[in-house]
């Protein structure tokens, strides 16, 4: 478990975590709205040397972050309806594929990830501190 005080402190232990990452590795992110999934993976896009700058792909699904040690693809089930929705976009595809997949709001399709899924939670805490922790899939 990791409590962050600042954008700043989650973006430098998503960076951290960054290193450890391999070809093929699936981050599902879940919890609290606003409280730093965005955050957390502009730190792996930096950690990972992309030099894309990340937004939030709320409108789009996906987006592609090229060019670091391994591609980044970042999703956001937020907006998403329906499960077929995101296998259209070819979501099977980027989690076999040669890079790492992180996905903000996970928990609302958990069966579209692998079993090789690392679950991480994130909460608001009452005094404004966020928590992020690991867990067991939903
Ligand atoms: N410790 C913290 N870590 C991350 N963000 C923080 C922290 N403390 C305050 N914030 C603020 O909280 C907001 C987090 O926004 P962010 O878009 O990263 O959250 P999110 O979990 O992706 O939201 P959403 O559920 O809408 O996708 C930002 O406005 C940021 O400045
Ligand atoms: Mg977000």
């Amino acid at each position: 478990m990791t409590i962050s005080h600042s954008p700043a402190e989650t973006i430098a232990f998503a960076r951290t975590l960054a290193a450890t990452l391999r070809r093929g590795d699936v981050l599902a992110l879940s919890g609290d709205l606003g409280a730093g999934k965005t955050h957390f993976v502009k730190g792996l896009a930096a950690g990972l040397g992309t030099t894309a700058s990340v937004t939030s792909p709320t409108f789009t699904l996906l987006h592609e972050y090229p060019g670091g040690r391994l591609p980044l693809y970042h999703f956001d089930f937020y907006r998403l309806d329906d499960a077929d929705e995101a296998l259209k976009i070819g979501l099977d595809e980027y989690l076999d594929g040669d890079g790492v997949c992180v996905i903000e709001w996970a928990e609302k399709f958990p069966t579209l990830l692998p079993p090789h899924t690392r679950w991480l939670r994130f909460t608001h805490r009452e005094d404004g501190a966020r928590v992020i922790e690991e867990t067991i899939a939903p």
